[in-house]
């Protein structure tokens, strides 16, 4: 499978994009160049062939969690000695609202996962975690099997299941 996202360069016209959600669209507008450029996260957009026609984009970075975060039944199979558990965080996920609920969500969180999984086999990750900024997000990650973390607003999907998907 081909990825449908490209890395996000000085070329894409960012100030465009808006997906309804102040705190997503300003990292967008604001942050996520430099992120790019220092390494900080990995930001990838969807566009058109007209790059400042950008309908959607997420970023990934490297993250852990803390062993007892992880809800027991998943725990049983992590050496106990791990305090912590290297995971891949999919830190934001957005669309345009010019075009939300066209199935470009679905699609970018796939790709999304697709990127995990081939990391996977280079760098280790127990799952992949996001932090849903709301509860309407939230169900999004729930509709595609994302699991509540306990204590916590982000929520996981583990690695074996999206291996599960991709091979
Ligand atoms: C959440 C978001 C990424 C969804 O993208 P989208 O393109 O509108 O969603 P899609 O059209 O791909 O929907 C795919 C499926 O998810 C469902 N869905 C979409 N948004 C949903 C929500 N908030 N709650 C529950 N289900 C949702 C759709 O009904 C659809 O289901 P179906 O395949 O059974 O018809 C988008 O609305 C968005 O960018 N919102 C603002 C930013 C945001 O909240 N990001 C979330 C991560 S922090």
């Amino acid at each position: 499978m081909n990825y449908l996202t490209i890395l996000l360069n000085s070329r894409h016209i960012r100030n465009k994009f808006s997906c309804g959600k102040e705190l997503l669209d300003n990292y967008f507008w604001k942050q996520a160049k430099q992120d790019v450029k220092r390494k900080h996260s990995a930001c990838f957009v969807l566009s058109d062939i007209e790059v400042d026609n950008i309908k959607g984009y997420y970023t990934i970075s490297s993250s852990s969690i803390s062993n007892d975060l992880i809800p027991n039944s998943f725990r049983r199979k992590l050496p106990k000695s791990y305090l912590s558990i290297p995971t891949i965080l999919l830190g934001r996920l957005a669309i345009d609202v010019y075009y939300q609920s066209q199935g470009l969500g679905k699609v970018l969180l796939i790709d999304a996962l697709k990127r995990c999984f081939d990391i996977s086999d280079s760098v280790g990750a127990f799952a992949v975690i996001v932090d849903p900024i709301d509860y309407s997000a939230e169900l999004f990650y729930k509709k595609y099997g994302f699991i509540k973390l306990p204590d916590s607003n982000k929520m996981f999907l583990p690695m074996k299941t999206i291996i599960e998907l991709f091979e």
